[in-house]
């Protein structure tokens, strides 16, 4: 039984709900933000706040009824989440900053991180992915929730995420994100050290220029002396019988000499004024460790082959070091805002268990292609075994997808101002199977919800592209003029085939459909009806979109096996 499991909902209801306390070893999170915004306006309250975005999920961090109900339930500690120093930092931040968008946030974040930190292990780790916009409220907020009651900040970790700068004529340009690393004890914590290996031939040259003589290894020489563990009174050391002092402190024992020594004797080099130096060999050598300086991970391009056309997709890398420095295989991790999935993806690739949240279908829609196109089509759904007939499960479970028919009309008059149109994202990309995308388009097109194309021939049998539309409605009753309407659309944009997904059946749409008649695709030599009205009931029932050749407008997530940065568990 797999114990992956993917979560359609707002993640306070989840990790409220469904995710045990301690059960989970290390958590990334990168929350949205509109960084865009002015900061001014943020921090003063300012003005009118633009939150109308075209974008899949619009992040009010506005002062509003959830905000007003986060503030009472940190000041009442709810079900004792939160720390003393959490509450009394809240109730200051409301002093300093005023009930707008930063305080707005820093409670939806204050009352999310504290359900996570419950469901850590006492040993796990926890890493929160953001930019400078409130990346300093933020560490008070974690040192609130972590650090008070023993647990550790361990790293500000700087992520130089440009891939080239813009022009910057006001300032200078933006290209560091800031990940937090938190653990939940100060001590008794899983952390596996990481090196780069990616030194080229020139580095590793000038790092290791010397040969030894009796073996032909390739070696660098290093100071023994200036060490940290200096102690007074321990200035000699007695190495191949030679008496050697130094005021700076030795790097080892006389033990460590010692026995050092007895396993190669050849360990020592001697310099021209008779210092003992120690050798490094280039095999032997890991790599350099990494520091918090991350500057060899670059941000994706838009012509990047990992790209899937998600704004705030995070390259897989980066993910991948994260998860090799604080997880084990079959270690279990949370992503709560996993977006397209980064996080999933690696974490799966790297054999560990996973949850993922996010809000809106449209993430949900292309993870479940994202992990379809890298670890096969039948990943998310259980299927027989084409020899033994034996049902194999799926690698996932998906949750809070409407299954039945009251879920169906629960999401339809689901009320969340920070959410759009989730019910028609919802049927769109599953009767399509994720095959199609989102209209985000207002205004003549506001009733086409979704679009996807298929191929054809042009009259001098040229290939050529031809859209399928998407209309969805929610209404008890409905006037065939929908369907009308429906057709204008079609011939005024050229399309090819209409779905018209209603959630009440309506025997007028279809009849009304029906006058339509068909469309002839030419390459496929195939008839298919011009307007087709599909009900909920039938897609939740299996009923799908069935048209052979749609070209995937979504580009594929590309099959990964390489990685960049070596575990040294895993030599
Ligand atoms: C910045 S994106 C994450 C991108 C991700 N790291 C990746 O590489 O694809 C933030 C995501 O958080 C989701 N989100 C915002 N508020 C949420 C909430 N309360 N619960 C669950 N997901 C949420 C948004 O829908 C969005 O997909």
């Amino acid at each position: 039984m797999t114990k992956n499991q993917l979560f359609y909902g707002d993640n306070l209801e989840v990790l409220k709900n469904y995710i045990p306390d301690e059960s989970v070893d290390l958590i990334y999170i990168d929350p949205p933000f509109n960084s865009k915004r002015n900061y001014n306006q943020i921090y003063n309250n300012i003005g009118e706040e633009d939150v109308a975005q075209a974008q899949a999920f619009v992040d009010t961090w506005t002062w509003n009824f959830a905000a007003n109900e986060g503030l009472d339930n940190i000041i009442a500690n709810k079900n004792q989440l939160f720390s003393k120093q959490s509450i009394n930092l809240i109730i200051g931040l409301e002093k300093v900053l005023g009930k707008g968008s930063m305080l707005a946030y820093l409670i939806s974040l204050t009352q999310r991180i504290s359900e996570m930190y419950r469901v850590l292990k006492p040993t796990g780790s926890f890493y929160l992915h953001c930019d400078p916009t409130a990346s300093h409220y933020l560490k008070l907020v974690l040192d609130g929730i972590f650090c008070a009651r023993g647990g550790s900040f361990q790293n500000e970790i700087k992520w130089n995420r440009a891939n080239q700068h813009n022009l910057a004529t006001r300032r200078f340009d933006n290209v560091l994100d800031s990940i937090f690393f938190y653990t939940k004890s100060s001590a008794n914590y899983l952390f596996n050290p990481l090196f780069n290996t990616s030194l080229s031939e020139k580095e590793l040259e000038k790092k290791f220029p010397h040969i030894e003589k009796e073996t032909k290894r390739h070696f660098g020489h290093f100071s023994l002396e200036n060490s940290a563990n200096f102690r007074k009174n321990d200035e000699t050391r007695i190495i191949q019988g030679k008496t050697v002092k130094t005021k700076l402190g030795w790097k080892w024992s006389q033990a460590t000499f010692d026995s050092r020594l007895a396993e190669n004797p050849n360990l020592i080099y001697w310099t021209k004024n008779d210092k003992p130096r120690y050798k490094i060999y280039e095999d032997e050598y890991s790599g350099r460790s990494i520091s918090n300086d991350w500057n060899d991970i670059k941000g994706l391009t838009s012509q990047a082959k990992e790209r899937l056309g998600y704004p705030t997709q995070k390259p897989e890398s980066l993910l991948e070091r994260i998860i090799l420095a604080s997880s084990n295989e079959h270690n279990t991790i949370l992503d709560a805002y996993c977006g397209c999935g980064t996080t999933i993806a690696v974490a799966e690739r790297l054999k560990r268990n996973w949850i993922g949240i996010d809000i809106t279908y449209q993430s949900i829609s292309l993870i479940l292609k994202r992990l379809e196109d890298t670890f096969g089509k039948d990943f998310s759904k259980d299927y027989a075994d084409k020899e033994t007939q034996e049902i194999i499960p799926a690698k996932l479970i998906l949750n809070g997808v409407p299954r039945d028919f009251e879920s169906a009309v629960a999401l339809a008059h689901k009320v969340d101002d920070r959410l759009r149109k989730e019910f028609e994202k919802w049927a769109v990309l599953t009767f399509s199977n994720n095959r199609a995308v989102i209209n985000e388009k207002k205004g003549k097109d506001e009733g086409i919800d979704g679009i996807a194309y298929i191929l054809d021939l042009d009259e001098t049998n040229k290939q050529i592209y031809k859209q399928v539309l998407f209309s969805v409605k929610s209404n008890k009753s409905l006037s065939p003029n929908v369907i009308r309407d429906l057709n204008g659309t079609l011939e005024r944009e050229k399309a090819v085939i209409g779905y018209f997904i209603t959630l009440y059946p309506m025997e007028n749409l279809e009849k009304e459909a029906r006058k339509y008649g068909n469309y002839q695709n030419k390459m496929l030599n195939n008839v298919y009806q011009k307007i087709e009205v599909i009900t909920i009931q039938e897609m939740l029932d299996g009923k799908r979109m069935n048209l052979p050749i749609v070209v995937d407008v979504l580009k594929s997530a590309e099959r990964k096996t390489k990685h960049q940065t070596k575990n040294i568990f895993e030599k």
